[in-house]
């Protein structure tokens, strides 16, 4: 049997994501038309025996509450969300639970960040690290060797694929292998976790009874049970023949800013080809709109039959476009309305925004830079014949007159 975690943070964390995790978890952001948490879990509906899969995470229950049960009867796999009541960290989290997730007994356990995009290749992980043996495998990739100190770096045996050498977003380059935040491991995993929380435990203890230096020290170190994975776990336990690696060939981005989230709405949007062409808008017939590339158009979303949509484009629940209108790389989110003849290019429009006719609404779109995409926030209004380039601009504004590379608070 086989068990799913997927760590989902919480409010505190994040913060790269406003003003789009205002008032919605950032997990639930949709890419491709489905919340970004959707994408892990089913993947997960892949792996063989899988038995639960529990969401981790300090958000408030009701947040993920109609999410969980509307998945768990879609997937026909149980789902369940398990609040902290702090952060204990990535690999706290999933010990704070430990007793339940073992219930079912699995013999293996998968751990995903929720802000990870790639193909998940889970079934494949499975059987390398039954090849392997050891207590985990970490999914990693080869990046630029200029972006790798984002990450995780890593060495690994090239025969054995044992991890060899394990620094977290080092300062000086290690590798330009990483850790992209998806991995398996046996129930031994706790045993590690909590050797290093009883680890903190003692030292906290000697501590208290030693000097005020030493006083001072302690209270700038972690309590005992926060853990991360990476440094607390990983870093000491590379080399010991307990971890291995499983390299994917694939694609694999980390998303922490709205303008990662548009390029992997796009990348998600690119494999529903292969997994679910059903959702593909295909602009057959004389009454569809134009369509160009992968693009997704919610059902319940009205687009007139004149506009033309794509490539990358997503469209969400009751959103209206207008006649003419030209949609190019964004995501369009609940309730939005684009008059007609207006452009949108390389950009997020929040829930109920507005964009009147002839505006342009648009970004050079490069993902990486601060405002590299034109984000707008839920309720803006862009009234006609204004164009907002490479901007941010904060819920609840009008706007009537143009502007360029600024935040508008
Ligand atoms: N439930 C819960 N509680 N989740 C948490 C907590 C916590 O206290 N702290 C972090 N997480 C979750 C995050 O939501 C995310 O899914 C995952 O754990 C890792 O988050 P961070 O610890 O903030 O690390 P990171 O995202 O900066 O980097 C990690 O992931 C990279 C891949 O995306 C590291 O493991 C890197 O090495 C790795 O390359």
């Amino acid at each position: 049997r086989v068990v799913a975690v997927i760590m989902v943070g919480g409010p505190t964390k994040g913060t790269r994501f406003r003003p789009l995790s205002f008032n919605l978890p950032k997990p639930l952001f949709p890419l491709a038309g489905q919340p970004m948490v959707h994408h892990p879990i089913s993947a997960c509906k892949r792996i063989p025996n899988l038995v639960q899969i529990y969401l981790i995470g300090f958000y408030e229950e009701r947040e993920f509450a109609l999410y969980v049960s509307s998945i768990s009867n879609e997937l026909k796999i149980a789902v369940r969300y398990l609040r902290e009541d702090k952060p204990h960290g990535s690999a706290g989290g999933i010990y704070n639970f430990r007793d339940l997730i073992m219930e079912d007994n699995p013999s293996h356990i998968f751990l995903l960040n929720f802000d990870v995009c790639c193909s998940f290749p889970l079934p494949e992980m499975l059987d390398a690290h039954r090849r392997y043996g050891g207590m985990g495998t970490i999914l990693v990739i080869k990046v630029s060797a200029e972006s790798a100190n984002q990450f995780g770096e890593l060495v690994a045996d090239t025969i054995t694929n044992e991890l060899l050498h394990y620094t977290e977003k080092p300062e000086t380059f290690v590798s330009d292998r990483i850790n992209c935040g998806v991995y398996i491991f046996t129930p031994e995993i706790f045993t590690a976790i909590q050797g290093v929380s009883t680890q903190r435990k003692d030292r906290a203890n000697l501590r208290r009874v030693s000097s005020f230096e030493a006083l001072q020290s302690a209270t700038r170190s972690f309590p005992a049970d926060f853990v991360r994975l990476d440094q607390d776990i990983l870093s000491p336990l590379a080399g010991k023949k307990q971890l291995y690696t499983y390299e994917t060939m694939d694609f694999w981005e980390q998303i922490k800013t709205p303008g990662m989230s548009l390029r992997c709405s796009g990348l998600y949007l690119a494999q529903f080809r292969y997994h679910s062409p059903h959702l593909l808008a295909t602009g057959d017939g004389t009454k569809n709109a134009t369509i160009i590339g992968d693009v997704y158009i919610h059902p319940s979303a009205k687009v007139h039959p004149t506009a033309k949509i794509g490539p990358n484009v997503s469209i969400s629940a009751n959103a209206r476009i207008g006649a003419g209108a030209r949609l190019i790389s964004c995501i369009i989110l609940d309730d939005v309305a684009i008059a007609e003849n207006a452009v949108v290019l390389h950009a997020i429009v929040g829930w109920k925004s507005s964009i009147g006719r002839w505006s342009r609404v648009q970004a050079d779109g490069q993902y990486n830079a601060k405002l590299g995409v034109t984000i707008l926030g839920e309720a803006v209004a862009v009234e006609d014949e204004v164009v907002v380039t490479n901007s941010i601009v904060l819920p609840n504004k009008t706007l009537n007159v143009s502007v360029q590379d600024e935040i508008i608070l």
